[in-house]
């Protein structure tokens, strides 16, 4: 048990976002109720065992078991608590702008339970700028007793990159806090207050870094903080989807993008973050996020043309990579082609918008036959992607032994210890369409394309 003056807190949805921080915030000596419709998954949570695949979320939970509580009943977790965080999924609808159901019905459900004494309600969820006062609508309808001073409504944005959840969650570049209410924000910071004195003994599976220090505290008005989230979210996917369209200018004029972004990366102006070129950027949020700023600006007449251009590039680098392989294969038809990660990133089991499911989409419909293999997304994507015709590999290697090419599509560390000279000569046909620059020593051994480069090695062209 961590030093925090103990809160009660309800968190609202447990998938990759309400989980994280229902587990960081046990683990900060808050008592936490994590509350979530789906019946399998609140038994999972109750078994000990995660939903989710995420580093050393584990441990966490393991270690912060004594204080968390699992359930569907929201009358079981809501009128105890002092902060109640909705977490709940804001997917994109067919227009592009997010679907507010649940949270809706989560700040239904909510009201329906409060206490008539003073709750912080936290919206996490990214939602549209407008929303923190939609969903203190929504309580003010729906809670019995309603009083404007005793439910504080609150837009806390989250940070956090799959892959790195716990990380980024004890140690924040920045926690905002936007609301109209001091009061609110007083209570906010009294729960973040052993994140922003960092005076909690860091666990031993995600030590503090060295350089780091404190998260720096943005307190704004409820639609700044909503801003904040989508602006943040919108730029990081500019640089990436920058750096590929200069990827693409690097093949035609023979430079290298990986030395180039190294180089201008140095400049503080620049830095070297989210300038990864490739098969560009996937995920259940950047897609998401910029597609509701796009429409959120066509509510005002607003055009957003670099964000638009964003979107756009991100597409192309999508199907430039089944360009590369039909360059070099010419028909894809018959062709066996494997290819190597699915989730959206690495460490992550994470599918959604995943480059990967577009790739073996195509290459399906060009006639091809896909071997896939993902050291940790397999099984999820067995659920959420039986609408694709792909066979599964035990491993990597499997995946490759016999293929006409390979496609990288995701930089997991295992595909970096893959003995690729040995893999390639495997290979019917030794060619590689590393879309991540996971492939550094082959020897040779066959064709190498990485976006934003020439081809490493130029062997004789594959033909069928
Ligand atoms: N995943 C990320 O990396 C990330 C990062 C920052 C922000 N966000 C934002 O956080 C929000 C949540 O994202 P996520 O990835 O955790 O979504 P998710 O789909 O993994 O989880 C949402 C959870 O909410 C539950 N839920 C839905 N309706 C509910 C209701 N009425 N009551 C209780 N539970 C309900 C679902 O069953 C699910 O478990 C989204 O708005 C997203 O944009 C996500």
């Amino acid at each position: 048990m961590q030093d925090a003056k103990a809160l009660q807190v309800a968190v609202v949805g447990t998938g990759y976002v309400g989980l994280g921080t229902a587990v960081m915030l046990a683990y900060l000596g808050h008592h936490v109720t994590g509350v979530d419709v789906d019946q399998a998954k609140i038994d999972m949570l109750t078994r000990g065992e995660l939903p989710i695949y995420e580093p050393y979320l584990d441990e966490l939970l393991r270690e912060s078991a004594p204080r968390l509580r699992w359930t569907t009943d929201y009358a079981s977790a809501i009128p105890n608590a002092d902060v109640i965080f909705i977490c709940v999924g804001t997917p994109p609808l067919p227009s592009g702008q997010p679907n507010l159901a649940y949270v809706a019905e989560a700040a239904q459900s909510i009201a329906r339970h409060l206490n008539g004494k003073v709750q912080v309600v936290v919206n996490k969820s990214t939602v549209p700028i407008g929303t923190g006062d939609w969903v203190a609508r929504i309580l003010e309808e729906n809670a019995v007793d309603y009083h404007a001073n005793r439910y504080l409504v609150v837009s806390n944005p989250e940070f956090l990159r799959e892959g790195t959840a716990l990380h980024d969650s004890l140690y924040p570049d920045r926690i905002v806090l936007g609301s109209d209410s001091p009061e609110a924000i007083e209570r906010m910071a009294e729960l973040y207050e052993p994140l922003l004195s960092q005076d909690f003994a860091a666990p031993v599976s995600v030590p503090r870094p060295d350089c780091y220090t404190q998260p720096a505290l943005v307190k704004t008005s409820l639609s700044s903080a909503e801003m904040i989230k989508y602006a943040a979210n919108a730029f990081l996917a500019l640089k990436i989807s920058f750096a590929n369209e200069i990827a693409g200018l690097c093949e035609r004029v023979d430079a290298d993008i990986q030395e180039v972004t190294r180089g201008i990366g140095y400049d503080q102006r620049i830095g070297p973050h989210f300038l990864g070129a490739g098969a560009g950027w996937g995920g259940s949020c950047f897609g998401k996020d910029t597609a509701a700023l796009i429409s959120i600006g066509h509510e005002y007449g607003y055009e957003m043309p670099i964000l638009a251009a964003a979107i756009e590039i991100n597409q192309r680098q999508r199907q430039l990579v089944i360009a590369k392989l039909q360059q070099h294969l010419h028909r894809l038809k018959g062709k066996r082609v494997a290819v190597l990660g699915m989730a959206f990133k690495p460490n992550t089991d994470d599918l959604r918008d995943a480059p990967a499911h577009d790739c073996i989409a195509r290459l399906i419909e060009l006639g091809a036959q896909v071997v896939a293999h993902d050291p940790i997304a397999m099984p999820r994507a067995r659920h959420e992607w039986r609408h694709l015709r792909y066979q599964e590999a035990e491993s990597a290697e499997a995946a490759l032994r016999g293929a006409d090419a390979a496609i990288l599509m995701t930089e997991w560390d295992d595909y970096r210890r893959i003995d690729w000279e040995s893999a390639l000569r495997g290979m019917r046909h030794p060619l590689v369409i590393d879309t991540r620059r996971v492939i550094g020593h082959f020897g040779g051994a066959g064709i190498v394309e990485q976006i934003g480069k020439r081809p490493a090695s130029r062997v004789a062209e594959v033909t069928a």
